[in-house]
């Protein structure tokens, strides 16, 4: 039975797994069992996770693999990714295989502003909040100072600060819409801080303007938030091969399977529900690397999703054109990204992801990602418009079937050997598998 409790968070961690397992698992000692295996030994490290959230009562694991093969602008990665399902790393990895043969991908960051926000109302003239912006821009400026000068001294700082008027929308909404260059962090606590002064500064000042009647004087800041819709910080991957060379491993030829290829994305295009799965399917690279390298995968996929309905209706991010027997596939999307900072420096994995990506930049971790999302839609319309995507899929889903049936490992040797020529399904792997074990019985 579920109860409220006041002052969980002060519990220590063993009290509060005491209180979950009493309230929810009825005093059963094997939900206290499952959460404690989880549990690093080492106590140091295990402290470090606590550390990361509130009411830590154990770690959560993802499988982290790798996806070797990938040649972007001349230089060879080998891609961490952090995902849980089946046929993610296995289909990254092919698809790399087959550009690598090909000339690899090209990546391109195209611009890397960052935007922030402080939403406000004002009653009153907006001829009048136009000069009182143009009075206290220099001040907003100069009153950040402390939080903007190291930013600075490395080439980064606010580009520009702009007063919107949203009125038209929202009554008495303005806003001071703010760019940012970031450099090599996501910013979001160096954004957020400069945009919280910005509002105390505004507010201050507003409240002392000689260029305002008394009422237009208290500006009401609502609040101050970075946007995670960042369509000029975008980045560019791109594949191309002569047709011809599409062929290769399809039962198709080069020609047929670029004609569907081209019919899928235009589907992906102009049908949103079509488009949802198809951009999903290039978030399965990008989300892994995202999350293998410390970043925040909820502001990538917001920012994400946004940019592909940026035109009004949801469509796909990627896009493919033959062009003079030249096939090209590409996509353009929106990538906050940080590799100082945040998590970067302090979950081991992330750094051990970080050096084996070379220590990249953010820009060029920009590329890595996009590349990994693309390399990803590849494999999935390749998957789709030949094989079905059942067959990838349910092959690497087998091991999942056979421990979810326990099978042992002589076991699960003979079935993945046999399923190498089988349909998998979960029906057909419990047969065989019962078929199996009667044998061994006999
Ligand atoms: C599954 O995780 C992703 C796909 O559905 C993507 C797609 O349909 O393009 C295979």
């Amino acid at each position: 039975m579920s109860k409220t409790i006041s002052g969980f968070s002060k519990l220590s961690k063993s009290k509060k797994i005491d209180w979950i397992v009493e309230t929810y698992f009825s005093h059963s000692k094997d939900a206290e069992r499952v959460l404690k295996q989880y549990w690093n030994t080492d106590e140091k490290l295990q402290q470090l996770h606590d550390e990361f959230i509130e009411n830590t009562i154990s770690n959560y694991y993802l499988p982290l693999g790798v996806a070797p093969n990938f040649q972007i602008n001349g230089k060879l990665y080998t891609i961490p990714m952090a995902i849980e399902e089946s046929s993610v790393v296995a289909a990254a990895s092919k698809a790399a295989k087959f550009w690598l043969d090909r000339g690899g991908f090209k990546a391109t960051v195209l611009s890397t502003t960052k935007i922030g926000q402080v939403h406000f109302l004002y009653d009153g003239a907006p001829e009048n909040l136009k000069h009182f912006f143009k009075t206290v821009k220099p001040k907003l400026i100069s009153a950040s100072s402390h939080i903007t000068k190291n930013m600075e001294s490395r080439g980064g700082g606010v580009i520009d600060i702009e007063l919107r008027d949203k009125t038209n929308s929202l009554k008495n909404y303005y806003q001071l819409h703010v760019s940012f260059e970031t450099l090599d962090a996501m910013g979001a606590n160096f954004i957020n801080s400069c945009l919280e002064q910005f509002a105390k500064t505004f507010k201050e000042e507003a409240l002392v303007f000689d260029g305002f009647f008394k009422k237009e004087k208290n500006i009401q800041i609502v609040m101050s938030i970075l946007s995670n819709y960042v369509p000029d910080c975008l980045v560019r991957a791109e594949v191309s091969c002569k047709v011809a060379d599409l062929a290769e491993g399809n039962s198709i030829s080069g020609e047929a399977f670029a004609n569907k290829f081209l019919q899928a994305i235009a589907i992906a295009e102009v049908e949103p529900h079509r488009a949802v799965t198809h951009n999903k399917g290039i978030m399965n690279g990008v989300d892994a690397v995202v999350l293998a390298t410390g970043n925040d995968f909820r502001a990538i996929e917001a920012g994400v999703h946004a940019y592909a309905s940026k035109n009004g209706s949801y469509s796909s991010l990627s896009h493919a054109k033959v062009e003079n027997d030249i096939f090209t596939f590409w996509m353009e999307i929106p990538l906050a990204l940080g590799t100082v900072g945040g998590l970067t420096g302090l979950h081991p994995l992330v750094k051990l992801a970080l050096e084996l990506l070379h220590k990249p930049s953010a820009k060029e971790l920009m590329q890595i990602v996009a590349v990994a999302g693309l390399a990803q839609n590849f494999a999935a319309i390749r998957s789709l418009i030949t094989t079905g995507i059942q067959q990838g899929h349910m092959k690497m889903h087998l091991l999942n079937i056979l421990n979810q049936f326990e099978a042992n490992e002589a076991e699960k040797a003979i079935l993945t050997e046999h399923f190498k020529t089988q349909t998998v399904s979960y029906s057909a792997v419990s047969d065989a598998l019962a078929n199996l074990r009667v044998k061994i019985d006999d």
